[in-house]
């Protein structure tokens, strides 16, 4: 066993003792799978409370609990209020400037009621889409569960995207309203927003053509001229803001569509993912309960994911708000206007929950300890993980800097298409190894698998697959069955599992380590890139003839974009101009997040005979080890011209 897997942190026998989960949970789970599931739906109100669990039948393709119907909204805002939890704060919300708002139950649903009307009164109907381009302002999350409300399906557009990125999914979703504001805050600066919406709905012959109102919260005030399209844009403070705080709100069947979420996927183009309303609210709610231990009324939840991202649907809207619990909802960067801010946060509001990505915690151990010693952090309770694996040394540190060595770690492992967590420790009961998400929560089953679909020996790596249908579960990518049935369940087929893309082994002790990505899927800070999708950026581009992109180990940021490029014939543009360029029109075209760490000009391409681009051997360049077998190369030489040019 390796020094990094043979250190146990079992939670406190204090910690045992109130929590929402014990060990039962787990049998209870495997006793009835189907009739668990059907508990943690009734933890829902259904207006019309379901008699069926699962339909398979038509494999891939699930339906949960598909005879019964709910308001999303409702479980999330009026249920509360209606059981005289009116007064209590959902959501502290922290601008990045220093300015803040504390919002009641009784308060979101008014706004969210208020919103609900006002896109009522302009005519969407259930199963509409609508575009949410926003950064983290309330109005982001009122509009989410506005649209929930009323059954209009969102599609929540993360604002550091381009205006490019922006209208392929506006056109891909074919939205009939983009929400958006006017600017957002960057490390104190407004940078304009609804510029970029424009931008991307263009005008004339190039205007999108699904697109007839664009509402502008005002957050940056920056602009005195800002530019106007009369009669498509219109300010949420005229519409949504004059609109009654009264709505009566319609339920909807379990699998009517709830909102669709683009994620990268191995090709170009992003698959809209889409999640329905009754088994994706049970997930996410019941795995908010069990796998944060939430306390109503006593805790406070803080998800430091953006609302553009899979975390923040579920864990900073849908989960938390169908939980009734108090969050921290914070506008910025963590280090705007210092370092301190994060630390301050937790300290102002008594953070009791905090939830981030291994990136970040990298990030404060660079800053120091210093910066987190100078707060008083003992309102934390418990720590969370997600969005890619964690070495063991940041989650040391995690535990001791800032849980003190008394908060239990939930390192989570799931996906956009998961829905919601599916590896987990439980808090009250696992003894977790610091890198590992140790296994499937109760109600979820997974497998670690040989190319064969055989179970993998403990020690050896595999391929992590999901092996029965959860109630979080993906139903889809938007307008596209036959890439859904491709993409997730070709792989293992004939055993009809669903294939996560990652690979993963278990220990001797039966703990499970999700190593990472088998695919042409790359993870920075936590942000799932393709591969492709860089290079097709990289290609549009008129000096580069063609593109190869890798993951490298990055320390910071997990992985790093590293390019490989070929130039069509030489212009005049200096190397290092063009490299500049480059890296900027990658950002331009997708997103600053996706910007290449390095780019490398290179003569060729290292290629099998078959004309396939060896990625492997390009990773093992880029991360500076002995090269693997390149025996099926066309040109083995052409390392070494690679490596003379590398930067
Ligand atoms: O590779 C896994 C990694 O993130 C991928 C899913 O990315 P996305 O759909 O953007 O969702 C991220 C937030 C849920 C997975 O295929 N990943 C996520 N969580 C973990 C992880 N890898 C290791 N450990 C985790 N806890």
């Amino acid at each position: 066993m390796s020094p990094t897997t043979d250190q146990v942190f079992p939670p406190s026998p204090e910690f045992v003792a109130q929590a929402n989960a014990n060990e039962s949970l787990y049998e209870h789970a495997d006793a009835d799978r189907l009739e668990f599931w059907a508990e943690q739906a009734r933890r829902l109100d259904w207006e019309t409370p379901f008699s069926q669990v699962l339909d398979w039948s038509d494999a891939p393709f699930a339906r949960w609990f598909y005879d019964g119907k709910l308001n999303v909204a409702v479980n999330c805002v009026d249920r509360h209020v209606a059981a005289g939890k009116g007064d209590r704060v959902a959501i502290h919300w922290v601008g990045e400037p220093g300015d803040s708002r504390d919002i009641t139950y009784n308060e979101l649903k008014d706004e969210v009621s208020r919103a609900a009307n006002y896109l009522d009164s302009i005519g969407l109907q259930a199963g509409d889409r609508v575009a949410i381009y926003m950064p983290m302002v309330p109005e982001a999350v009122i509009a989410m569960l506005a649209c929930a409300r009323l059954g209009l399906t969102h599609s929540v557009v993360f604002a550091g995207f381009s205006s490019a990125a922006l209208r392929s999914r506006v056109d891909d979703a074919q939205a009939k309203v983009v929400i958006t504001t006017d600017g957002q805050f960057r490390r104190g600066k407004p940078a304009p927003l609804k510029t970029a919406v424009d931008e991307a709905l263009g005008t004339g012959d190039d205007a999108a053509p699904s697109v007839e109102k664009v509402i502008v919260v005002r957050r940056t005030n920056h602009d005195p001229d800002l530019p106007w399209v009369a009669g498509r844009d219109v300010w949420w403070e005229d519409t949504v803001g004059e609109a009654s705080p009264h709505h009566e709100p319609e339920a909807f069947d379990a699998e009517h569509p709830l909102f669709v979420l683009y994620t990268s996927g191995t090709t170009g183009s992003p698959k809209g993912i889409v999640h329905t309303s009754g088994g994706y609210l049970t997930q996410a709610a019941y795995s908010f309960h069990t796998v944060f231990d939430h306390k109503e009324g006593r805790d406070v939840f803080w998800c430091g994911a953006d609302i553009g991202w899979v975390t923040g649907h579920s864990y900073l809207v849908y989960g938390p708000l169908a939980n009734g619990a108090t969050e921290v909802i914070y506008e910025g960067t963590p280090n705007s206007p210092d370092e301190h801010r994060h630390f301050q946060i937790i300290e102002k509001y008594g953070v009791t929950t905090y939830y981030i990505a291994p990136t970040l915690i990298r990030t404060f151990m660079k800053w120091g300890r210093e910066i987190p010693d100078a707060h008083d952090l003992s309102s934390l309770r418990l720590l969370g993980t997600v969005g890619e694996p964690i070495n063991p040394e940041a989650w040391r540190w995690y535990n001791t800097v800032i849980g003190g060595g008394r908060c239990p770690i939930v390192d989570t492992w799931w996906q956009t298409e998961t829905g919601a967590h599916m590896l987990a420790p439980l808090p009250g009961v696992t003894a977790c190894k610091p890198g590992s998400a140790m296994g499937p929560i109760p109600g979820i089953s997974a497998k670690v698998v040989d190319d064969n679909g055989n179970p993998v020996p403990a020690g050896e790596q595999g391929f992590l697959v999901l092996d029965k249908p959860w109630p979080g579960m993906l139903r889809g990518i938007w307008g596209d069955p036959e890439r859904y049935k491709d993409t997730y369940w070709s792989r293992f087929a004939e055993q009809g599992w669903y294939f996560a893309g990652d690979g993963a082994r278990y220990d001797e002790d039966g703990a499970l380590w999700v190593l990472g990505r088998v695919d042409d899927v790359m993870n920075v800070s936590g942000h799932r890139i393709s591969t492709s999708e860089v290079e097709s950026a990289l290609v549009a581009h008129p000096s580069v003839a063609e593109a190869a992109v890798i993951g490298a180990a990055d320390e910071t940021t997990g992985q790093g974009i590293v390019a490989f490029v070929i130039l069509m014939e030489s212009g005049d543009t200096s190397r290092d101009d063009l490299i500049t360029e480059l890296r900027n029109h990658v950002a331009t075209d997708i997103s600053p997040i996706a910007k290449p760490r390095e780019i490398n000009i290179v003569p060729e391409l290292p290629k099998t005979r078959s004309g396939k681009i060896m990625r492997r051997l390009l990773k093992d360049i880029a991360e500076g080890r002995e090269l693997g077998d390149t025996s099926t190369l066309v040109d083995p030489s052409v390392f070494e011209s690679i490596r003379s040019q590398r930067a």
